[in-house]
């Protein structure tokens, strides 16, 4: 019984951690289009395009934490958080799986 509690108890933890922890799809589409469009919708610089899957396959399989340290410190023609101050790493990774998908 006490071991079905904590197991419970744990699974509310996760579910309410996840929910918290994944940004909400308005503030990511808000994101993409106040920071990231200008450069991403257009191709700026070679920025891989979004809706272009493609463009982002290869930056992907460097693994997440390298995307997501390239996209805090900046890289070449992108700048540093994209010029996003106020978001996280979360924000980033909803942002930029929004970006690899075809729209
Ligand atoms: C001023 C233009 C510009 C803006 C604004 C911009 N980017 Fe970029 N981004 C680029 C360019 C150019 C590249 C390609 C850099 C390279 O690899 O040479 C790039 C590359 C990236 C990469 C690939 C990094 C890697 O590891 O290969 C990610 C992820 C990314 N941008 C995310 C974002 C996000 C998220 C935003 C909005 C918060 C954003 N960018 C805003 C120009 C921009």
């Amino acid at each position: 019984m006490r071991l079905l509690v904590v197991f419970f108890l744990t699974l509310v933890a996760c579910v309410a951690f996840a929910l918290n922890d994944a940004p909400q799809p308005q503030r990511v589409k808000r994101i993409y289009d106040s920071y990231c469009y200008v450069c991403h919708g257009t191709g700026w610089q070679g920025a891989p395009m979004s809706g272009n899957p493609s463009d982002w396959q290869p930056r992907v399989e460097k693994g997440w934490d390298v995307v997501l340290k390239n996209t805090q410190a900046g890289i070449n023609g992108m700048p540093a958080k994209g010029t996003c101050e106020e978001c996280s790493d979360a924000d980033f990774r909803a942002v930029i799986e929004m970006m690899m998908s075809e729209q």
